[in-house]
């Protein structure tokens, strides 16, 4: 049987990428063009600002994943592209360089929704086992999906408010922190102690769902609170128990969940799955028990990249999926 090879293409957020992965699994080639320099000094991603680098980008970077993995265009059996969600001046850069290519050389087209790119980044390190649960936690994403079988999704909780990661970000821009402010609270996190009181949200007995946005109210109350009192809190301490609340949620209902759907899989993607105290505490919780196999991808493929596009595009082609020209960039897709 002949090898699949699938250029997949990401530009719904602050990475500009371009990939090529053979047979939904093997990476052969991985670009990223990052645009954090240019969007921190204004303390996160300027939608505008994103869009114009993705135009100055996109040729370059998807000439140079064709390059490093020695293919032509006339090897790439689909292209497939983030159509949503994201920024939409930001999707429609990648949307209509993957159509233009499409129509230009007579290649077959397919849309991917974002989340599905952060789960089947899992599958280039490791096959996947149905029922799986997939936690997807990054600066746009707080979501658990269930998936019985490939390409069906099914989202048994998410964020009401704050993603996971974009209350990283706001606590520690209350801590005068540079953006993107997750990974400086997690290595103050290590360095202080959870001496600080902070709520978690649980919510409903029965629910899934997260909500990020009374925990960074109450880090900021308490930080203003003490401030008026002439109380110093330690930024570590207070980094420490922000992480502990996060964590505590996350990893529970991550546990529950696998364990009420029987799960054989739990995936972690995102860029927050790159958090060292998230990581240690989801393999403590399923380090026991023995019929569930953790899977944690390395960091280039938790953040945005266009490799997870293309494993997931590869799946959704080998389903018959085929995107027409009016293929449109959906900030708001379903999954
Ligand atoms: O997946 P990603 O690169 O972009 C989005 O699709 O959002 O995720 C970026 C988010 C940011 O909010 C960043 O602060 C957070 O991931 N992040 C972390 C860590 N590293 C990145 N959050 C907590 N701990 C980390 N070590
Ligand atoms: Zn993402």
């Amino acid at each position: 049987k002949k090898d699949l090879i699938i250029l997949g293409i990401e530009t719904s957020c602050d990475e500009t990428a371009a990939a090529v992965v053979k047979n939904g699994r093997e990476i052969v080639s991985n670009v990223i063009a990052s645009q954090i320099e240019s969007h921190k000094r204004f303390g996160g991603v300027v939608p505008e600002l994103a869009s114009r680098h993705h135009v100055e980008q996109i040729t370059l970077v998807i000439e140079e994943a064709l390059k490093k993995a020695e293919l032509s265009f006339e090897d790439i059996d689909a292209i497939a592209v983030t159509e949503g969600p994201g920024l939409v001046g930001a999707l429609l850069v990648g949307v209509n360089a993957a159509k233009a290519i499409a129509f230009s050389r007579n290649i077959p087209l397919v849309g991917v929704h974002h989340i599905a790119g952060h789960i089947y980044a899992n599958r280039l390190v490791k096959e996947m086992s149905f029922p799986l649960l997939s936690l997807v936690v990054s600066g746009g994403h707080t979501e658990l999906v269930l998936m019985k079988e490939h390409g069906d999704f099914k989202v048994i909780g998410e964020t009401r408010d704050d993603a996971a990661g974009e209350a990283y970000d706001k606590v520690a821009r209350t801590l005068h922190l540079p953006y993107p402010g997750g990974p400086h609270i997690d290595r103050l996190a290590h360095e202080g102690a959870a001496t600080i009181d902070l709520p978690r949200a649980w919510l409903e007995d029965d629910s899934y769902d997260f909500s990020f946005s009374g925990l960074k109210s109450a880090v900021i109350n308490t930080l203003h609170n003490a401030e008026q009192k002439g109380i110093s809190i330690d930024p570590k301490n207070m980094a420490a128990s922000f992480q502990a609340s996060v964590i505590d949620v996350l990893v529970t209902k991550t546990l529950k969940a696998a364990k009420e759907f029987k799960v054989k899989q739990v995936l972690l993607s995102g860029g927050v799955a790159a958090n060292k105290g998230l990581r240690e505490e989801l393999e403590k919780a399923f380090a026991p028990i023995m019929d569930i196999e953790l899977v944690i991808p390395p960091l280039v493929l938790c953040t945005d990249n266009a490799a997870m596009i293309a494993a997931a595009g590869s799946i959704l082609f080998e389903k018959g999926k085929r995107s027409q020209y009016s293929l449109n960039a959906n900030p708001s897709l379903d999954i």
